[in-house]
């Protein structure tokens, strides 16, 4: 069981969570660097007294009011500070870089699992696909930000309240005036991370299109059509345009952040050196030694350098971590489909009858109806062809069956039970097939065709099983032939690789469909691809292959679709004629134009 110490919350992700969701990932590498971190800076507040101790004594010592034992004394413990100061960097990276590998691990299985969950719709909404997306680039480079940068929070607030007390402590009105001043500039830089954060968001959605066009123009699929239609300079451009639009977003937000973090450290560098040339008066009067004054301003100048720039970034940053823990906080809300990421369920159920009735579905997000009140009935063991133009809902039938989608009105009736009651697995366990648009996986021959079956995976007969399915799709000989047989990797990723032909491959998937037991076979265009020859084998084991099953078949080849018992002709979603193919032809209507139409070729 692979190990889960992160976990997606159910309530709102708030400022604890800088500290919480990395400790929860890696707890040791996430306190070790807390302590690696307060070493540093509470070696950089104490080395502002052993620097003051240090130049008083060199000062006595010079003047030989003292020995030079205290002066070695304080040089050996600065030393020590700073040495620790120039090595703790280092440290600090390695408890970082083991945070940064354990949090991918985790956090990436967290959202791979959810993202596995979620439903369809969400998948196909551009804004929740956005969200998806922001939420799943380098999550581990967030969590290491966060932690880091809420450390460093802390820690810059201590150093400050450190400094602000040793000047406090020496000249009470100066503190208390620094103290005042940084307060504005901490919420100028908590509204530049969330605008930083929104600016990031705008980017990734041109981000998106860019690197979709950056594949068409590079990419290995279009290679083709690229060099058969030479539109490189056309893409190219459109490429461009999209790029220049991130560019310029960026750029402002960079520009603005550069402006204010500068601006910020300009008024805080100004101030400091006033209060610097304050303190002289308390030196001109013996209220603080010489070495306390150098110490002070040292620390004044430091005082600039966090609160102007690494205050600012700080804070900055973790604005915009928090722009992420709300994106999480709302990707952790977004609907779950039960079971949709189970297998199909081991119980095998029968499937006696199948109604759809009276059902309207138009595409979330869409007002276009694609099926319009569709009535039709599927009866056990029955062969069922779907006919029609393109675009009529013959797929759409397929993915409301299959149970992608359940917002649609009307019934879809399993053994006389709305199919919404049934749990994904049932479902996965009533239908198999092959889609319009099946998936080419770069994995082995024999894998391919294995996930077919994923309960069956572990058990002996599997092996002979694939071959039998390699057999009746009649791509056996071919992989034969291969390398190492079933074992051959297909695609271009894995080493010693073939890649098949488009007939092949969906011969393939053809062969998936046919290992599983599911007792509903749907086959939306299985012959699409094929040769006349493997097309008219592939009807002879049809046989075979839907022997005691229920079969959907879409069909643009009416040839093939003749020996079905019943036809459904599809216009505008819904059934414009049925019946078997003589009754259809008898009609004169739009199947039998159809099918002579397709006839006057052939003869
Ligand atoms: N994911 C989607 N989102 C929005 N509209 C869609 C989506 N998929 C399909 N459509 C629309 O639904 C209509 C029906 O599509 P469907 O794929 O069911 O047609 P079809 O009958 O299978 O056509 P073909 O014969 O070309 O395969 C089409 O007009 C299409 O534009
Ligand atoms: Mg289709």
């Amino acid at each position: 069981m692979r190990e889960k110490a992160f976990k997606l919350k159910k309530t709102p992700y708030g400022w604890l969570d800088f500290i919480a969701v990395p400790f929860s990932c890696d707890y040791g590498a996430a306190a070790a660097l807390g302590v690696q971190k307060l070493l540093t800076d509470l070696s950089a507040v104490f080395q502002v007294v052993v620097m003051a101790n240090f130049l008083d004594y060199t000062n006595r010592a010079l003047k030989a009011e003292t020995g030079w034992e205290p002066v070695f004394y304080w040089f050996s413990i600065l030393v020590v500070c700073v040495g620790w100061r120039r090595i703790s960097f280092r440290v600090g990276c390695i408890f970082t870089e083991r945070l940064r590998i354990r949090a991918e691990a985790q956090i990436n299985m967290v959202l791979t699992d959810k993202r596995a969950r979620l439903s369809y719709r969400l998948i196909e909404n551009e804004d929740s696909w956005n969200l998806i997306n922001r939420v799943s680039e380098k999550p581990e480079h967030q969590v290491t930000i966060m932690l880091q940068r809420s450390y460093n929070l802390i820690l810059y607030i201590i150093r400050i309240l450190g400094v602000l007390y040793i000047v406090f402590s020496q000249v009470w009105w100066i503190g208390i005036l620094t103290f005042i001043l940084c307060i504005p500039l901490i919420l100028i830089s908590l509204k530049n991370g969330e605008k930083n954060y929104n600016a990031k968001k705008q980017v990734a959605e041109y981000e998106r299109r860019y690197q979709y066009l950056g594949t068409v123009l590079s990419g290995r699929e279009a290679v083709n059509e690229r060099t058969l239609f030479g539109y490189s300079e056309k893409v190219n451009k459109d490429w461009y345009d999209q790029y220049e639009k991130a560019r310029v977003i960026k750029w402002n937000a960079n520009l603005k952040l550069a402006c204010s973090v500068r601006g910020s450290s300009a008024v805080v560098t100004l101030i400091s050196s006033f209060i610097i040339i304050a303190l002289i008066f308390p030196v001109t009067r013996g209220q603080i030694s010489v070495g306390m004054f150098i110490a002070l301003a040292t620390g004044m100048y430091d005082l600039v350098n966090m609160v102007g720039i690494e205050l600012t970034k700080a804070v900055s940053q973790l604005s915009q971590c928090r722009e992420y823990l709300k994106d999480l906080t709302e990707f952790a809300a977004l609907e779950e489909v039960k079971g949709v990421d189970e297998p199909p369920s081991k119980e095998q159920m029968e499937v006696n009858e199948l109604e759809f009735r009276d059902v309207c579905f138009c595409y979330p997000g869409t007002a276009n109806m694609i099926l319009n009140r569709l009535s039709f009935k599927i009866k056990r063991g029955g062969h069922y062809a779907f006919v029609g133009a393109n675009g009529t809902g013959k797929t759409t039938i397929t993915k409301l069956l299959t149970g992608l989608y359940d917002q649609y009105e009307g019934e879809i009736l399993i053994n006389g039970k709305e199919l919404r009651t049934y749990s994904h697995p049932q479902l996965k366990a009533v239908f198999c097939g092959l889609y319009q648009d099946f998936a080419k996986y770069y994995i082995s021959v024999e894998e391919n065709v294995a996930l077919g079956a994923i309960n069956r995976l572990s058990q002996p007969e599997c092996e002979t099983e694939i071959e039998n399915a390699l057999k009746t799709v009649g791509l056996y000989e071919e992989i034969s032939g291969l390398p190492y047989g079933e074992k051959t990797n297909l695609g271009k990723i894995r080493e010693n690789s073939v890649d098949l032909s488009g007939g092949q491959w969906q011969k393939l998937a053809m062969a998936r469909a046919v290992m599983s037991k599911a007792p509903v076979l749907i086959l939306d265009e299985p012959t699409a691809a094929l040769d006349p020859i493997s097309e008219s084998n592939m009807y002879e084991e049809f046989e075979d292959i839907s022997r005691g099953r229920t079969t959907l078949f879409i069909s643009h080849r009416l040839g093939s679709t003749k020996l079905a018992h019943q036809i459904f002709v599809l216009t505008e979603g819904h059934i414009q004629e049925t019946g078997t193919h003589e009754d259809l032809m008898k009609q004169h209507g739009l199947y039998a134009e159809m099918f002579d139409s397709q006839r006057r070729w052939y003869q």
